[in-house]
């Protein structure tokens, strides 16, 4: 099971629509996959004394983390970082359980001309320091308005191309490091 992580709780936002097209994407290779959408954190996360211990609400998406043989992290550029939102999630997590040896890939977009590269580059760090595999191949979605149709598929051929050959890609790439 690959787990597709829309970096924001905005509302509204891009990065959830990207994100389904990279959860369809896999299911289109073959792959089971499941989309963790940051705007469904329970309420009760959000409380200084979660650091201990983790309302009963956020068990499922600490489960689908630590059963995941694949994170796809679709984040936006906010302040040119990732958002808040997604570092508390990763904070929240099972420690040192929840990202050791997972392989883990990016997507990065932003309406600015780097395209999220900031935010990936910060997140992978991250990851990086948590012990994940970084896949290799990454992908920016600049210019991010105008690159939508009204149901959130990406208008270019071009790009559709790169997109399905990233999210394949590393569908692959997970296989291999289950397979060891
Ligand atoms: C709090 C906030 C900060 C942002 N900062 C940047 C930025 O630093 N660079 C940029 O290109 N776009 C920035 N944006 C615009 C986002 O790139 C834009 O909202 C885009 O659609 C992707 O994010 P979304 O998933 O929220 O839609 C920012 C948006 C928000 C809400």
């Amino acid at each position: 099971m690959i787990v597709v992580i829309a970096g924001t709780n905005r509302a509204g936002s891009n990065t959830l629509k990207v994100a389904k097209l990279a959860l369809r994407q896999l299911q289109a290779v073959g792959e089971e996959a499941t989309l963790i959408d940051l705007a469904e954190l329970p309420a009760q996360l959000f409380t200084p004394t979660v650091y201990g211990d983790k309302p009963a609400e956020f068990e499922p998406f600490q489960k689908a983390i630590l059963e995941a043989d694949g994170i796809l992290t679709v984040t936006p550029e906010y302040n040119g970082s990732y958002p808040g939102i997604l570092k508390y999630f990763i904070d929240m997590l099972r420690f040192p359980e929840s990202l050791v040896d997972m392989p883990a890939a990016f997507i990065g977009l932003a309406s600015g001309e780097w395209g999220g590269l900031r935010s990936v580059e910060q997140l992978e760090m991250v990851f990086h320091y948590r012990h994940a595999h970084l896949f290799g191949r990454r992908l920016f979605l600049k210019g991010i308005s105008k690159l939508l149709d009204d149901d959130g598929h990406l208008l270019d051929p071009e790009l559709t191309r790169r997109f399905d050959e990233l999210v394949s890609g590393f569908a692959g790439f997970c296989r291999k490091v289950r397979q060891g």
